[in-house]
């Protein structure tokens, strides 16, 4: 059973065959996925995808290159669906540099990042961190506002092996996915050797990185069968082992969350 923690199933690529692929992933084995937003009209998107489908669940926030039209109405938007409990977490949110040399632009990437970390901290729910090229500024914003505090994930992690036990030990998960099959992913595979499986959650960030052997055509999360065996090739686990213990991190992480808004 595989717990499929980051996918983009409103993006446009899956408009002619969404509802057929989405119906059939259970039976693929993908027994539960998260559809996070990025953009601000993909939180709806991400809600009525958790209404239409059991195994589909959301998780509502606005990626860093997304941020024009970003208010405070978002954010109580934001807070509004989070109360639903198919709502399990905040993201994606975080610093995205590669796209963004502005400073003041960066800055308001930062101000977003912290807003909406702190609409976690209210709601109760986890976060799905997004950082690339912005190893330094998300690490030492994280700490600044206590993110120790905060339950989460940095998806699809990029960055080297000793920061990744740096998040770990702040009590955060690293999200794995298909660059790990990519022949240049040794930084990636070092970064897995080296942290315990307990701390790896499974994802796509489907439609795009998509592994071997499939690379360069669209990711689904039927995909994740060959990160899951590129993850238990590299920790000398079989790949049921490797699927059961992620399954219970994912679960662990997301569902902690609902309980936290019910009590
Ligand atoms: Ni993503």
């Amino acid at each position: 059973m595989i717990f499929e923690t980051h996918a983009h199933y409103d993006d446009e690529c899956f408009d002619h065959d969404r509802g057929e692929l989405l119906a059939q992933l259970p039976s693929h084995g993908i027994k539960k996925v998260i559809n996070v937003a990025s953009t601000i009209p993909s939180i709806e998107k991400c809600a009525e995808l958790a209404r239409s489908y059991d195994h589909v669940y959301g998780a509502v926030g606005v990626h860093p290159s997304e941020l024009e039209g970003m208010s405070e109405a978002v954010i109580e938007q934001m807070r509004t669906l989070a109360a639903w409990e198919k709502i399990v977490a905040i993201g994606e949110i975080g610093l995205d540099y590669y796209w963004e040399k502005e400073p003041a632009i960066r800055q308001k990437q930062r101000d977003w990042f912290i807003r909406q970390m702190e609409l976690s901290r209210e709601v109760g729910l986890p976060v799905i961190i997004h950082s690339r090229d912005a190893a330094e500024d998300t690490f030492s914003l994280m700490k600044d506002i206590h993110a120790e505090t905060i339950p989460g994930v940095i998806h699809c992690y990029s960055y080297s092996p000793e920061l990744a036990k740096e998040y770990v030990k702040m009590g955060y998960y690293i999200g794995v996915g298909g660059v790990v099959t990519f022949k240049n992913a040794k930084k990636l595979v070092q970064t897995v050797e080296e942290t315990p499986i307990e701390r790896i959650l499974l994802e796509t960030d489907s439609p795009y990185l998509t592994p071997e052997p499939h690379r360069g055509h669209r990711n689904d999360s039927r995909e994740l069968v060959y990160v899951v065996e590129k993850i238990a090739q590299i920790k000398g686990m079989t790949s049921e082992e490797v699927e059961e213990v992620t399954w219970k991190n994912a679960h662990d992480l997301f569902f902690s969350g609902e309980k936290m808004k019910q009590n």
